[in-house]
């Protein structure tokens, strides 16, 4: 078997490839991985086939969609998700066949009701079912304390002691443990009985993830999340760097329109010297009366660099091929001591 665990901060997520037949798994992919996924597999000459959640995460971005997509591979995920995107829905005692390797699926709802872990060989994918010393929490959408601890202590407790155990987050930097260990050492499963874990689940008092609305959001629905889509426009916009722009206004160039995106008040209290205002909002309504020439050399500019850069990809999608985004913001200019210009209120 080829493997290979890859850290994301906190996050977990392992590549699982058959060396005889060179198909692979991605198993809880980050957003933020995708060239490393498809790095790891053309290095180890893995074909990706399938691309494996868990369970619905609440506090990372899943890459399981542009993963599964720029691979080639089919989304998996157990029965009980409601994410339009999953391609194969598995159930306990289902199995992902890879090559020669079997990916046996165990159901163990509590951490979320979708939650499954994946036994192969000598190990078990356990999500956040079963963690380091720990294990997931049960006070999120479709957690359920009760049935975390039948799912432990019923199904996944029950495998053999020896059993590698590889979960989907830890935080302080081990690779990996035992059932054995876990069922000797893990604070939250020294338990007497069910009602007990219940209520050191119900007693724990955590704080909400960041982001766990557009978290679920994103992943419940296959839909994208703000960095993917600023990530998506940056790579469709060339760049101008700061130095350049203000050379190119110290010079008196003409050519250049300088367009900031930001709202009046901002624009009107400082702006880059001769930068137009026409704010983000406002752009498709007005773009046809303020930039009639679609062959004009457009740079947009707003306060961080971001809102800028969609702009610039608006306006290539409607044709101004010339349009690019400055690479930084008038925050960014203002602190690299850049001239900056004011106006009144009543100026355009
Ligand atoms: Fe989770």
């Amino acid at each position: 078997m080829i493997f290979e665990q890859i850290a994301t901060g906190g996050c977990r997520s392992y590549l699982v490839g058959c060396e005889e037949t060179c198909a692979a798994a991605v198993i809880d992919p980050e957003v933020s991985q995708v060239d490393r996924y498809l790095a790891l597999a053309a290095r180890d000459g893995l074909r990706i086939r399938y691309v494996i959640d868990t369970h619905t995460h609440a506090d990372h971005f899943s890459a399981s969609r542009p993963l599964a997509r720029q691979a080639g591979a089919t989304v998996v995920m157990h029965r009980e998700t409601t994410a339009p995107t999953v391609e194969m829905r598995v159930d306990d005692g289902d199995m992902v066949v890879l090559g020669k390797l079997r990916l046996q699926v165990l159901h163990t709802p509590g951490h979320t009701r979708d939650s499954m872990c994946l036994q192969v060989e000598d190990r078990v994918f356990t999500g956040d079912a079963l963690l380091i010393g720990g294990t997931g929490r049960t006070d999120l959408p479709s957690g359920d304390a009760g049935a975390l601890y039948d799912s432990l202590f019923g199904k996944l407790l029950r495998l053999d002691g020896a059993t590698r155990v590889f979960p989907a987050h830890e935080y302080k930097g081990r690779e990996h443990t035992t059932i054995a260990q876990e069922l000797a050492s893990n604070p939250r499963l020294q338990v007497a009985d069910r009602a007990a874990f219940i209520s050191l689940m119900g007693s724990l008092n955590l704080q909400m993830p960041t982001h766990i609305t557009e978290a679920l959001r994103t992943n419940l629905s296959g839909g994208k999340t703000v960095a993917q889509m600023l990530a998506e426009a940056a790579a469709s916009v060339p760049f101008m760097s700061m130095a350049h722009l203000r050379e190119r206004i110290e010079r008196g160039d003409t050519e250049l329109v300088v367009l900031d995106v930001r709202e009046r008040d901002a624009w009107t209290a400082a702006h880059i010297p001769g930068a137009r205002l026409l704010p983000r909002g406002q752009l498709e309504l007005r773009v046809n009366d303020e930039l009639p020439d679609p062959t004009r050399h457009i740079v947009t500019c707003c306060e961080f660099g971001r809102i800028s850069t969609l702009a610039a990809a608006t306006l290539r999608e409607m044709g101004f091929q010339r349009a690019v985004a400055l690479d930084g913001g008038v925050k960014a200019w203002r602190d690299a001591g850049y001239p900056l210009a004011s106006a009144s209120p009543q100026q355009p």
